[in-house]
């Protein structure tokens, strides 16, 4: 039974009240979907890597002055982290052409990118989180052109650290899906990452033979899922071997 009060239950994740005020617990379920066509798959011990996985990375990013809602990880599959007003958009930042981008525009998959692209996606599940530009952003007031611009230099700054941090450890960071939220502090309000960064929701191909490390292999049934995720996780440095 639990002990602490159900706030948000998404696919992935449970959001529970904190311990104390302005602070909720994050906990990452094995659970793995894809909405195209739609599947839904219990994977042992995938939510244990994605806490580890996203704690590494949030921890990095807070280090470097990037602000996160990330507190610190509390167990095997929960984190503690700071309540925030999650702004209903999905954030996605590509390097290379893959996925979506690929299929949509018709560029081969792993063509580099001229430069790195910002997209939006509204967060709605209903309508399969469709694409937006900065027009329907503001005209529905989802969020306000400072903020966008906020988000967006959060967005830059995360690519640029993220992709040498994952370049380091052999693995081309090719794009990735971020959340923000605004985090109230007194009378100051600010934008900050929420959710979580891990294989689930980037594309990390091996630098040297592009093998898959990520989600993909599930949205594709390729197999492997844990293994390239334990992967991820040992080349950070994060887990060793009998983990
Ligand atoms: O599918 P698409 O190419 O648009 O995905 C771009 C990036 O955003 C991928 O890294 C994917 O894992 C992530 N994403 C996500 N959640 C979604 C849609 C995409 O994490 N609902």
């Amino acid at each position: 039974m639990n002990r602490r009060r159900r706030v948000y239950e998404g696919k992935a994740k449970i959001l529970y009240e904190g311990p104390e005020p302005g602070t909720l617990v994050q906990h990452f379920k094995d659970d793995t979907t894809v909405l195209h066509p739609k599947k839904t798959e219990v994977i042992d011990g995938k939510g244990v890597l994605n806490n580890r996985i996203s704690e590494y990375i949030f921890s990095q990013l807070n280090r470097m002055g990037i602000p996160t809602h990330f507190i610190r990880r509390m167990n095997m599959r929960e984190q503690l982290i700071k309540e925030v007003e999650i702004i209903p958009l999905q954030v996605v930042v590509r390097n290379i052409a893959a996925g979506s981008l690929a299929k949509r525009l018709g560029i081969e998959e792993g063509t580099v990118l001229p430069r790195s692209i910002i997209e939006f996606y509204y967060k709605n599940d209903e309508l399969d989180d469709p694409m937006v530009s900065e027009e329907h952003i503001t005209a529905f007031g989802w969020a306000a052109p400072q903020e966008i611009d906020d988000i967006m230099a959060l967005a830059i700054r995360v690519n640029d650290f993220l992709s040498g941090l994952f370049l380091g450890v052999g693995i081309q960071l090719v794009d990735f899906k971020i959340e923000c939220g605004r985090l109230y502090e007194g009378d100051l309000m600010r934008i900050v990452l929420a959710d979580e960064f891990s294989p689930d929701s980037a594309r990390l191909w091996d630098s040297q033979t592009a093998e898959k490390m990520d989600k993909d292999r599930f949205r594709r049934d390729m197999g492997g899922l844990i293994e390239a995720y334990q992967e991820v996780a040992r080349r950070l440095g994060i887990m060793n071997e009998n983990e």
